[in-house]
């Protein structure tokens, strides 16, 4: 009985450790040392359809040596702020652990010096917003230490706006009940007709 409050009590505290150290990294406090750009059809992308190429690298104006301690670059589909007004679940926040801006993950992978390029489908469950990409390089320990985005830092420019399938399905539902409903009421008045046709003939 002891033992296993001990163990708990133990668990617990573990939790908050690792919980500090998370919420240790602030966004504030990176570099951006990474240039970053996305290249895409100049209209409203469609999710599950359209392609982003995104391609990053260091700044090469900076001293050699900047990402010696760089290992893992992760890139992300970030809401632009347009997009996370009154929604909470996009917020952003300096803490990176309940950062809430960046919740796609577009690629993860080892870090090499020299620009990188990915083409990347969107992915279908991304929902309509407008968006930026961002890519984070990350330590031995996997906590981030550099950052580059394909926006300014007040993020007001290349954003580009991407429409959900299930915006889309909706809208084709909405058109194909009002299909039905047009053809059920032209049957119907067809047949009010024919039946009148009908009665005057009989008469
Ligand atoms: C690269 O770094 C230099 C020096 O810090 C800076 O002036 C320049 O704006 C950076 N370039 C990009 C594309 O971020
Ligand atoms: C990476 O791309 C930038 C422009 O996007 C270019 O200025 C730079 O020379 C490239 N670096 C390498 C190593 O190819």
């Amino acid at each position: 009985m002891a033992a296993t409050g001990l163990l708990l009590g133990l668990i617990l505290v573990l939790g908050c450790f690792s919980e500090i150290g998370v919420a240790l990294i602030s966004f504030s406090s990176l570099q951006a040392t990474l240039v970053v750009t996305a290249s895409h059809p100049q209209r409203l992308l469609r999710a599950g359809e359209d392609k982003i190429t995104v391609r990053w690298g260091l700044n090469q104006s900076l001293p050699a040596g900047t990402d010696s301690a760089y290992k893992t670059i992760k890139v992300q589909l970030c809401y632009a702020p347009i997009s996370q007004v009154d929604r909470a679940w996009r917020k952003t926040e300096d803490h990176l652990s309940k950062d809430k801006t960046c919740q796609f993950k577009i690629v993860k992978r080892p870090y090499t010096t020299g620009n990188q390029t990915l083409e990347w489908t969107i992915e279908r469950d991304v929902p309509t917003a407008t968006y930026f990409v961002r890519a984070y390089a990350l330590d031995a320990n996997d906590h981030e230490v550099a950052y580059g985005q394909n926006t300014d830092a007040k993020k007001t420019t290349n954003l580009f706006e991407i429409q959900a399938i299930s915006g889309r399905h909706v809208s084709l539902d909405i058109a194909s009940v009002c299909f039905s409903v047009f053809s059920i009421v032209s049957l119907m008045g067809f047949f009010f007709v024919e039946k009148r046709k009908g009665r005057k003939a009989q008469q």
